[in-house]
């Protein structure tokens, strides 16, 4: 299975080794725009993975789509990430044009990819992807929901003192600081409902740390995170070429489900050797229901930015 990662940046370059290492793909492809960079991020890596025993076939390139020809999935990490007191939704316009120049220049050589976006607005990405690209829905999904999910998890365990891995959680909604939506009612500490194990304001305060958990890294970094947003994305694209029809939260076009259309946002997904093989249609309360509807007018806004380059 082939897997080509565009952008050689700290995304693109963490979620390519995570791939390797974890063999979840025979070969990987990184291109970048900037000269030598993607060349000298798989040098590096190719190094590495001597000693850490992966047999992952690697290929950096400078701005030549030719090696990516036949891609089983196609990561979209290009673009310019968040500074500091920065908005997901201040990229939009450089990232709107470069994210289209790389799905029209993907398709040349591989028509039959599943594209991954991944570069931030996400959910308007995603979006212009599956416009411009007239791809089924299927093979468009945006990444953010398992990232966000990931912090969810992390700051849930922190405040029960237990570990992450045994805390089952969800967010849905926008890939945003106020779009996303920490489903708190339905987390689980091993199967009981964190509900029963968090005061209100614990759980309260566990939902707004999430929220802005991309904020405070960004503070923190001086730009944004890496580990996290590389991880989830090889953990999604394992479930495409495993076919394991994992069960997570993904921004893909809703079309009637969520009461919302003409739409891509963050939803749970079975996602398979299809790509997105359905959208699991959630009963959400009259809460929740309230806050998916706010993100959603959120997100057609920004979509509503994206003018002349739809
Ligand atoms: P970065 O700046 O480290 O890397 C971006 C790379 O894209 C650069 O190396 C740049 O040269 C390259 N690039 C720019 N234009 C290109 C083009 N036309 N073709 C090929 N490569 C091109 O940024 P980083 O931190 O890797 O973030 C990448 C994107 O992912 C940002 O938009 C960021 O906001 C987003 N992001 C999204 C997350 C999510 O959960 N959806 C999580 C983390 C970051
Ligand atoms: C993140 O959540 C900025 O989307 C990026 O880290």
């Amino acid at each position: 299975m082939k897997v080509s990662v565009i952008g050689a940046g700290s995304v693109g370059t963490t979620c390519a080794e995570y791939i390797a290492i974890k063999s979840i793909a025979s070969q990987v492809v990184l291109l970048d725009i900037k000269e030598g960079l993607a060349q000298g991020k798989i040098l590096d890596l190719y190094q590495a993975s001597t000693l850490l025993g992966c047999s992952t076939k690697l290929i950096g390139v400078t701005n030549d789509y030719e090696p990516t020809a036949n891609s089983d999935v196609v990561v979209i990490t290009s673009g310019i990430p968040r500074k500091p007191g920065m908005s997901r939704g201040e990229l939009i316009g450089i990232n709107a044009k470069i994210v289209d120049s790389v799905t029209q220049n993907i398709l040349k050589y591989s028509p039959n990819t599943i594209f991954v976006v991944v570069s931030n607005p996400m959910d308007t990405m995603t979006y212009l992807t599956l416009k411009k690209t007239g791809l089924p829905k299927s093979r468009v999904i945006g990444m953010g929901g398992i990232l966000d999910s990931a912090r969810f998890k992390t700051y849930l365990s922190l405040a029960l003192g237990c570990p992450a891995s045994q805390i089952q959680g969800m967010v849905i909604g926008g890939h945003g600081d106020k779009t996303m939506i920490p489903l708190a009612r339905l987390a689980t500490y091993n199967g009981i409902p964190i509900t029963e194990l968090l005061t209100t304001e614990k759980l309260e305060k566990v939902v707004s740390d999430t929220m802005v958990g991309g904020a405070t890294l960004t503070s923190l970094l001086g730009t944004s995170a890496w580990y996290a947003p590389g991880a989830a994305v090889s953990f999604l694209v394992e479930s495409i070429l495993g076919d394991y029809k994992r069960l997570l939260p993904c921004s893909v076009l809703l079309e009637g489900e969520y009461n919302q259309h003409d739409l891509c946002i963050g939803v749970p997904c079975i996602i398979g050797a299809k790509g997105l093989e359905s959208v699991v249609d959630l009963k959400l309360n009259a809460v929740e229901i309230e806050k998916f509807q706010q993100s959603a007018q959120m997100v057609h806004q920004m979509n509503h930015s994206l003018g002349a380059v739809l």
